[in-house]
């Protein structure tokens, strides 16, 4: 499947910040009224994420939980408050960092994520990555852990070992560490989040690690014919459908999209 926002793997370096905040802006107006995964059905928000647009540290979660999904915003419960005080203990807030999740949309009941909808969210993660550019990106709990590894290996023979992956399009930092959830009713996991957390500076100060070359031959998106003529035995086209509604969407500002 060629990935959507294919066209964002060769923007590269000579984007400035700016230019990369809009672009991040348009995937998010993208992003709110997505209707990819069956997820939107019981959402209340999209959860697309937020923090600094040009942030050197992103965290990412699993899925939105009933607060978030109420608020649109993620990490606003519990698991958030316990995020914000560690980071306020390596002299962070959530305003120098970016938090996003692997899935955008509550899993009702708060049900672990299932494939197909990893699959159709991977893209918005990937160009958040390739938008925002960071040099190191956390990955909470085992979800995201074994997401952005692409190996079943498991968060506690992992956590607070950093590595260089290359996710999408870029190469980064990897730093897996427990979930704040995990370690909000278990004092050993909070001891270990802790002491993780507290080599994130100076994993950060190792500076970004060298970028794999950029594919100069990027694929064409899935509907480029639809811009010409079709091929000769293309089925005739179907009537348009109209998008299906999608129920209160939030304001599209950059105060709901928390990005500083
Ligand atoms: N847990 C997550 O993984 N993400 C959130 O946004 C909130 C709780």
């Amino acid at each position: 499947m060629v990935p959507r926002f294919w066209w964002l793997v060769s923007i590269g370096p000579m984007k400035t910040a700016s230019e990369r905040r809009e672009l991040l802006k348009a995937v998010y107006q993208e992003g709110r009224v997505c209707v990819e995964c069956p997820l939107h059905e019981t959402r209340t928000n999209v959860v697309f994420g937020s923090g600094n647009a040009d942030a050197e540290l992103m965290f990412i979660g699993e899925a939105p939980g009933a607060n978030e999904d109420l608020q649109g915003l993620p990490f606003v419960g519990q698991a958030g408050k316990l995020l914000e005080k560690l980071l306020g203990e390596i002299g962070l807030e959530r305003g120098d960092v970016f938090i996003a999740n692997t899935l955008m949309c509550r899993p009702p009941g708060n049900r672990d994520p299932y494939p197909h909808e990893l699959e159709a969210c991977q893209h918005y993660l990937f160009a958040k990555l390739e938008l925002i550019q960071p040099t190191m990106i956390c990955t909470l709990g085992n979800f995201a852990t074994k997401l952005l590894r692409g190996e079943p290996t498991g968060i506690s023979r992992i956590h607070g070992q950093a590595e260089v992956r290359t996710i999408g399009p870029r190469a980064v930092r990897l730093y897996p560490l427990y979930h704040p959830a995990a370690a909000l009713y278990t004092p050993s996991t909070l001891e270990m989040l802790q002491a993780d957390f507290l080599r994130i500076p100076e994993i950060l100060r190792m500076g970004p690690p060298d970028q794999p070359e950029p594919s100069l031959e990027a694929p064409p998106p899935e509907d480029s014919w639809l811009e010409g003529p079709p091929p000769e035995d293309a089925p005739p086209a179907a009537p348009q459908e109209p998008p299906p509604a999608v129920r209160d969407p939030p304001p599209a500002d950059s105060e709901q999209l928390g990005l500083f």
